[in-house]
């Protein structure tokens, strides 16, 4: 959960290494460095604590002055994030520095050793018994020492190394820790994302585990940690820089979720040829999928719940039992899967450390495992069986919501797929059900649309919230003693049924994870065995009640709600004509569309809403406290 940054070449390295990190702050964000190769050999290093900004006003103060240099921007995992901490890191004579991504989880009885042998430690961090090791091994050649210090480490790591008796030379090696490598003429770059080489070039190298890269300026070779040489295939990124810029919108979450129209058309254009539908990056053959008795998937926070919706659709059109876990629980308890299993594999970043792991543990039983990432060679796109790319472009906002509805759409595809392998779905309802999937990425955009003209009035209506909080605390805190009973807890309740209980869920992770408020996720259904004792005035209860065959079932919720003083903000199928009469709070409407398709409509109301919320909280959106796009650590 942290990003590096390596340049080696014939420009000033600082600004560049600068520009790179900035691409990839939204990885982790509490502390960040420089190291600078100078032209007087010595090592320089400045690292500051908190967001990159600050290493770059400290920096203008004192520049560094090269043409070789790593950075890093960190999510602390070992140490608090101090500056001492911050990477990079140097060996005791300030001639060698590494930057690291991932967890070296036998760095105690490392870093003990080596301070038997009289080493002095500067940090608390794990990495640092990497750059005392490469100096240990050293004798004069950076990627013998570096490649003898891998057979030390155990865990995870994407390390960039330099040293002041090799000009211009960067070595780095991966495990577990996605690194990508670019070059020009003359000009070498690494990181640990495609974001950050973008705007300088789109023609990448996927660096594999086990990898060993030397570059310098312009030139770039690979081995294995034995020192034989390794090929590894440049790839063209159809990405362009712009898509990894903010385009004019505030945040990067709003640009992305404006985003969501044309993505599913991409998706829908690329994937449904003619009538018929094509994964061609697919590896597993139809004969193959035949052979499956049972699904299982696997995922964590959004891609869990896409996941969790997936299970509806792909019950209802391939006939097939669908199970899910999250991730950390599948991995520990053991999972009854076998060969006739297709254990699926949902991801944005491809990173993920539980879900990797549960894909490592899907295989060893023997499961076929597909990944549907968003991260083209990530390490859960390489290590699965089958791939399909939900091409959703770089998603920087930490608030998953592109790739959420670009992970949903590709499961639709992929159940209708199924269904038509294992003939449990017509043609003829097939054919239907497609044209009103084609039809999803106009109806979203009609909600985008509808909400850009009544913006005011969504602004107003979470203000009021805002407003309504804030009393029923000045009415707590007013109170005498003996007549509180309990605090408002701004809690937000959000109810659904069916195939519309998994957005419930995600609409109570989004307003958790970017405006702080406690928010929780339930099946309306449930409602009466317990939670509805939560309701009184405080609460506020956004109802997923579109027209379905749970819609009566779920007006009757809502009324239970109303009759205890409950606030309701229900999202309806528009036209509904019965919902005012529930007196809500305020009313948001989506287009008609099948049931089984109205998550990818209702979601887009949950994700505008938290965003205003946040907004209107002052939050930082795209980079929420605690938080990292991709959880690489356990
Ligand atoms: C969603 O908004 C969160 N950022 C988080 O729950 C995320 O979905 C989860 O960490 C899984 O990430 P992945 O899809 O990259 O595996």
């Amino acid at each position: 959960m942290c990003g590096i940054f390596g340049y080696s070449g014939n420009k000033q390295a600082q600004g560049l290494v600068i520009q790179g990190l900035k691409h990839l702050e939204y990885r982790g964000y509490d502390s960040s460095g420089i190291a600078m190769q100078t032209h007087s050999h010595k090592i320089l290093i400045e690292k500051t604590h908190g967001k990159i900004k600050n290493l770059e006003a400290t920096l203008k103060n004192n520049p560094l002055s090269g043409t070789t240099a790593i950075g890093h921007t960190r999510w602390a995992t070992h140490g608090i994030p101090t500056p001492e901490n911050a990477h990079p890191h140097l060996n005791e004579s300030d001639e060698l520095a590494v930057v690291h991504n991932g967890i070296i989880e036998n760095y105690f009885e490392l870093k003990q050793a080596l301070q038997k042998q009289g080493v002095r430690f500067r940090s608390e961090t794990d990495t640092e018994v990497i750059v005392h090791l490469v100096a240990k091994y050293y004798k004069g050649n950076l990627e013998e020492a570096v490649r003898r210090t891998l057979k030390d480490l155990k865990g995870t790591y994407a390390i960039a190394v330099i040293s002041s008796s090799e000009p211009g030379k960067i070595v780095a090696a991966k495990m577990d820790s996605p690194l990508v490598i670019g070059s020009t003429k003359k000009e070498s770059y690494l990181a640990s994302d495609i974001s950050a080489l973008l705007e300088h070039t789109n023609h990448v190298t996927f660096i594999e585990n086990g990898d060993v890269v030397t570059m310098n300026q312009g030139s770039f070779s690979i081995t294995d940690i034995a020192g034989k040489k390794i090929s590894r295939p440049v790839m063209k990124i159809d990405w362009d820089i712009t898509q990894a810029k903010k385009g004019g919108y505030q945040h990067f979450m709003l640009k992305e979720i404006f985003e969501q129209p044309g993505i599913l058309t991409a998706i829908l254009k690329e994937r449904i040829r003619g009538g018929a539908i094509y994964f061609d990056e697919l590896k597993i053959t139809a004969a193959q999928f035949k052979k499956i008795k049972r699904i299982f998937i696997i995922a964590c926070g959004t891609a869990y719940h896409a996941g969790l919706t997936a299970k509806y659709i792909l019950e209802d059109l391939a006939g097939i039992p669908v199970s899910i876990d999250t991730s950390s629980e599948f991995r520990y308890r053991d999972p009854k899967v076998d060969k006739s299993t297709l254990v699926i594999v949902v991801s944005q970043s491809g990173e993920t450390a539980d879900t990797l792991a549960g894909l490592r543990e899907a295989k060893a039983k023997g499961a076929m495992t597909l990944a549907i990432c968003n991260v083209l060679a990530s390490s859960i796109a390489r290590e699965a069986k089958g791939v399909i790319y939900t091409h959703a472009g770089p998603e920087i906002a930490v608030a998953s919501t592109k790739a959420f509805t670009a992970q949903l759409t590709v499961l639709s595809l992929f159940a209708f797929y199924l269904g038509a392998l294992f003939k449990t779905i017509s043609p003829k309802k097939e054919k239907a059900l497609l044209k009103e999937l084609l039809l999803t990425p106009h109806r979203i955009q009609k909600i985008l649309d509808g909400y850009k003209k009544e913006e005011a009035t969504w602004k107003k209506n979470v203000h009021n919230f805002n407003i309504h909080y804030h009393t029923q605390l000045e009415k707590y805190f007013s109170a005498k003693n003996h007549e509180r009973k309990r605090s408002p807890n701004g809690l937000f309740l959000y109810l659904g049924r069916n195939i519309n209980y998994p957005i419930a869920l995600e609409g109570a992770l989004k307003l958790k994870e970017i405006a702080y408020i406690p928010a929780e996720g339930y099946p309306a259904g449930e409602m009466k065995h317990g939670p509805i004792a939560l309701i009184d005035e405080n609460p506020w209860v956004i109802c997923l009640v579109p027209e379905s065959k749970t819609y009566d079932k779920m007006i009757s919720n809502i009324q239970e709600i109303r009759a205890r003083g409950g606030r309701i903000i229900p999202i309806v199928t528009e036209g509904d004509k019965k919902i005012e009469r529930l007196n809500p709070v305020f009313t948001i409407e989506v287009p008609k569309t099948p049931e089984i398709f109205s998550p990818l409509l209702t979601v887009i109301p949950l994700q505008l809403f938290a965003y205003l919320v946040a907004l209107e909280f002052g939050e930082d959106i795209d980079q929420p406290r605690n938080l990292a796009k991709s959880v690489t650590v356990e």
